[in-house]
């Protein structure tokens, strides 16, 4: 991509779906069936964005709504915006649209309340776990044998700066 292409992030809209699900099969072990990114669209449909360039839908990132136990303070509870997935077709990485996508979906998960922001990333990837470094996340925990093929998980999260 050239410096001056543009990116379009907008909202998610069902008519995307075969697209979103074709690139999370291209990019990532994790798949999921359609009925679930369906649940998470009409659980938090402006923590789904897409990002196009030249009318090419080229990434995606879904997040939803957790209310649990605080990440930051074991005694208190917090409502936490989680990020499910988010992946960027090879060709157009390192023009930060992924940084796009999830200033985005933190921005209408902050709008839903979220005091917190967290997700789960693979340990052996260091291109996502600089990813979110350069968004504020820190690591808060290690995972053992999250995934499926055993690999562990890096806990990332920070708080919602709530100042405006
Ligand atoms: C991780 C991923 C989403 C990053 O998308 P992207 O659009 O390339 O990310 P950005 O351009 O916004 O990157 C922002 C910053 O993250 C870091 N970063 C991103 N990719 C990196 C890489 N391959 N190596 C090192 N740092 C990287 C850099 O600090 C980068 O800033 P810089 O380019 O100015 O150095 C993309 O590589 C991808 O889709 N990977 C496969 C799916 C995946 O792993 N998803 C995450 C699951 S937890």
């Amino acid at each position: 991509m050239t410096e001056q292409t543009s990116i379009i992030i907008r909202y998610f809209e069902l008519r995307d779906l075969d697209k979103v699900i074709d690139i999370n099969r291209q990019c990532l072990p994790e798949n999921y069936p359609e009925s679930f990114f369906r649940t998470i669209f009409s659980e938090c449909p402006k923590g789904f964005a897409l990002a196009e360039v030249n009318g090419i839908i080229v990434g995606y990132t879904m997040g939803r709504i957790e209310s649990g136990l605080s990440l930051f303070s074991i005694f208190h509870r917090a409502k936490k915006g989680h990020t499910v997935s988010i992946a960027v077709l090879p060709e157009y990485r390192r023009s930060k649209v992924a940084t796009k996508l999830i200033n985005a979906s933190s921005e209408a998960m902050r709008e839903y309340g979220a005091d917190e922001l967290f997700l789960e990333v693979r340990m052996s990837n260091t291109a996502a776990v600089k990813l979110y470094e350069s968004l504020d996340y820190k690591i808060v925990k290690e995972l053992r044998h999250y995934y499926r093929d055993m690999e562990g998980a890096y806990l990332m999260a920070q708080k919602v700066k709530k100042s405006e």
